[in-house]
């Protein structure tokens, strides 16, 4: 398995440049199964659940072309219902074919995702929605056994504003006899971006990134071409790369309106942002102050860079409070930072920070995607040398992080391993 070495302390300086959204190109990529005609997707990243979402799509009969950030899809001859196991348990966004397999073909049999490190992660709320679109909804050895003729539109609220829940209705919708009417749904940009794609199909969606969508169906959607948008969590852990590291960074692609909260968090930790035409500069002349940060759903501050933000509490002056409303279990990064002399202690859903001057490198473990990231940030500040393994999380999301971050400064590293 693949390690990254950093040696901590170089403050990285220039411009580094964000790729395109995983969060929207999954869903992106799955609402191809929605019916016939070319679609063309550019400023797909190419990280590792992008190319197992190819091959899950590839699996159920669509034609899957990729070419750098391209990826062309045709998916006339989609005939297969099932999305196994196999596929489902490396990559828990599969459960995006549920929605379009069952209105598009009647029916869908997609693999139960497990819980996964950072909680029990249950799809309750997906299959209620469907049920209540007229599906009769089966969770059998393992699988969700889903069948409807059509599905009919409905009025769905939300009991919590789940993401990928709320691209699994919308899509299902697309397709579905009638007006589907969704309230209480999730507001992530990611959300907007798909509903953008799905009307240039042809899909018939209003409110697209408020709480309330409407979706009145049709008998079938073309192709079309799409931009996916710029990643917002890859661009939030470039500012966040800036701000501990102390340099002058400028981030290209970073939209600051899908920022709002964590850069209001990261200015009242004493750090500079200014917005010009190539981007966002991140500069600090003081030392980092503690904050009080709680993860909350879009607008609130995203529990993707929960992680990362912690990072920065730990070498930041005085006592933080960081609050997980999302995820359970996301504290795993947290044993992995004080093997490099992280003061943090955890009560629940929170983590009291007590800033230190200067964490010391040391060898550490990458428990999931963002966990990754944020001991990626601690490398970088720390004094010494720190490797992480187990980046094969951090890779199924960043794409060549290590090489962006090199580009600025940053001593980094891949250690690929010897086979
Ligand atoms: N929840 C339920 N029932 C459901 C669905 C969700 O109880 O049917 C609960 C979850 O257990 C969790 C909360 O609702 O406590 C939020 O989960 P949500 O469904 O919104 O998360 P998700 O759709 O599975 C997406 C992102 C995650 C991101 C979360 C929250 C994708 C492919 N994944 O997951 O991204 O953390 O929203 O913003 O969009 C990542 O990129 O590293 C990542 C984990």
């Amino acid at each position: 398995m693949d390690q990254i070495r950093i040696i901590g302390g170089a403050p990285l300086n220039g411009l580094v440049e964000v790729s395109g959204a995983k969060n929207a190109a999954l869903p992106i990529l799955a609402a191809s199964l929605l019916g016939g005609g070319e679609c063309i997707i550019d400023h797909v990243p190419q990280v590792r659940d992008l190319i197992t979402m190819g091959k899950l799509l590839a699996l159920l009969g669509v034609e899957v072309q990729t070419e750098g950030s391209r990826v062309v899809m045709e998916a006339s001859k989609v005939q297969s219902i099932e999305a196994p196991y196999d596929l489902v348990k490396t990559m828990r966004a599969s459960i995006l074919a549920l929605g379009p397999l069952l209105t598009r073909l009647g029916e869908a049999k997609v693999s139960l995702p497990g819980g996964c490190a950072i909680g029990t992660r249950p799809v309750n709320l997906h299959l209620k929605g469907l049920a209540m679109m007229g599906a009769e909804v089966e969770v059998e050895h393992g699988y969700i056994h889903a069948k409807a003729r059509r599905l009919k539109g409905a009025r769905i609220d939300l009991d919590f504003p789940t993401v990928t829940g709320t691209e699994n209705l919308i899509m299902a919708a697309c397709l579905a006899e009638g007006t589907t009417s969704l309230h209480h749904v999730a507001r992530e940009p990611e959300i907007a971006d798909l509903c953008a794609f799905l009307t240039k199909r042809g899909a018939k969606i209003l409110g697209a990134g408020t709480d309330t969508i409407i979706i009145e169906g049709v008998s079938e959607l073309h192709g079309a071409k799409h931009e996916v948008m710029p990643d917002r969590v890859e661009a939030g852990t470039f500012v966040m790369a800036g701000a501990i590291t102390g340099g002058d960074i400028t981030v290209k692609g970073c939209i600051s309106d899908h920022l709002g909260t964590v850069f209001t968090k990261i200015q009242e930790m004493g750090v500079e942002l200014t917005e010009h035409s190539e981007g966002v500069r991140v500069r600090r002349s003081g030392p980092l102050k503690a904050v009080e940060v709680k993860t909350l759903p879009y607008p609130g501050f995203p529990t993707d860079l929960q992680a990362q933000m912690m990072a920065l509490m730990s070498v930041a002056d005085g006592t933080s409070i960081l609050t997980e409303t999302i995820f359970e279990g996301r504290f795993l990064h947290v044993p992995e930072l004080h093997r490099m002399g992280a003061s943090i202690e955890i009560d629940g859903p929170h983590a009291v920070v007590k800033g230190i001057p200067v964490l010391t490198g040391a060898p550490v473990m990458a428990s999931d995607l963002r966990a990754s990231a944020g001991l990626v940030l601690a490398g970088l500040a720390a004094e010494g040398e720190t490797t992480i393994s187990r980046v094969y999380h951090l890779d199924r999301g960043y794409e060549r992080l290590e090489e962006k971050l090199k580009a600025v400064g940053a001593q980094v590293e891949r250690v690929r391993e010897v086979v």
